[in-house]
């Protein structure tokens, strides 16, 4: 988990969000939905002192001293159980916050544009601002020569399969913008950034993501697809692993051209 908040750090050139706040117009009131471990949140403390920064998520583990400006709510639900629709809302009134967040969180909701994105939009104060920082995880190739039955390709189309079945749909990160629009807000951006295999690049900074993606990867390749392709497609374990070894290999030692 800390590894990909590094990994979208590094991407976003050390940029903790893309809204438009800065240390003399900083966000007041901050809502950080499935903080992790807290590491934005306690970032966003640092950078904005006079902020109030409050990170919510189902599983307890958020280090217990955190900047006295950081609220950390751990809300206690079954993983995977869907966030009963008052826990969102419990602690907070319409218009309380200027900004909300969220990082790598598709896939931890049935209903994304329902249960964030439209609840986001009646939490904000007017002129506040919802950002999701997503890793859609859909693979591309800039020259366009990416096989149709390449690998990693198969392997992802999978994954988006059960989690459709597992009612936790991840490919949803193209529909972000498009779902912010339907339920009201304006002036809605995207930015698009590249997230290499593995080391591939000759740029050091793009090495360094890939390296860092590379080991994000392998370490999750396997709970991943036990995970979901077991539960949801009826794999067995040697299905699982027969079928994702080819990728695996692709993470360890190829680039696409
Ligand atoms: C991949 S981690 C991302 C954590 C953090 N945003 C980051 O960038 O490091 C996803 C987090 O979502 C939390 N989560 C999953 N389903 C959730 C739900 N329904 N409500 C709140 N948090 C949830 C998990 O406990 C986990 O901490």
């Amino acid at each position: 988990m800390d590894e990909q908040y590094e990994i979208i750090k590094v991407i976003m050139d050390g940029r903790l969000h893309l809204a438009p706040f800065t240390r003399e117009k900083y966000p007041r009131k901050v809502l950080d939905i499935a903080t992790g471990t807290g590491l934005w949140a306690i970032e966003m403390g640092d950078e904005y002192p006079d902020a109030e920064i409050v990170g919510t998520d189902l599983s307890p583990i958020q280090p217990p001293f955190v900047p006295p400006n950081n609220g950390m709510h751990a809300l206690l639900s079954l993983p995977l159980k869907p966030l009963p629709t008052n826990m969102y809302s419990r602690d907070y009134p319409p218009s309380e916050f200027d900004l909300i967040h969220t990082r790598v969180t598709i896939g931890c909701w049935a209903d994304m544009k329902k249960e964030i994105i439209a609840r986001a939009f009646h939490h904000l104060k007017p002129g506040g601002w919802l950002e999701c920082q997503e890793v859609p995880g859909m693979p591309h190739c800039d020259d366009g020569t990416m096989p149709p039955d390449y690998d990693w390709l198969k392997w992802t189309l999978e994954l988006y399969n059960s989690s459709r079945l597992a009612n936790r749909q991840v490919d949803v990160g193209e529909q972000l913008k498009d779902w912010m629009r339907e339920v009201g807000f304006v002036d809605v951006h995207e930015a698009v950034f590249k997230i290499p295999l593995n080391g591939w690049p000759k740029d050091t900074r793009l090495k360094h993501v890939g390296m860092l993606w590379q080991r994000n990867l392998l370490d999750g390749l396997q709970g991943f697809s036990l995970g979901f392709f077991s539960k949801h497609l009826g794999k067995t374990q040697e299905e699982i692993e027969v079928f994702f070894f080819p990728f695996q290999q692709h993470i360890f030692f190829f680039c696409l051209s």
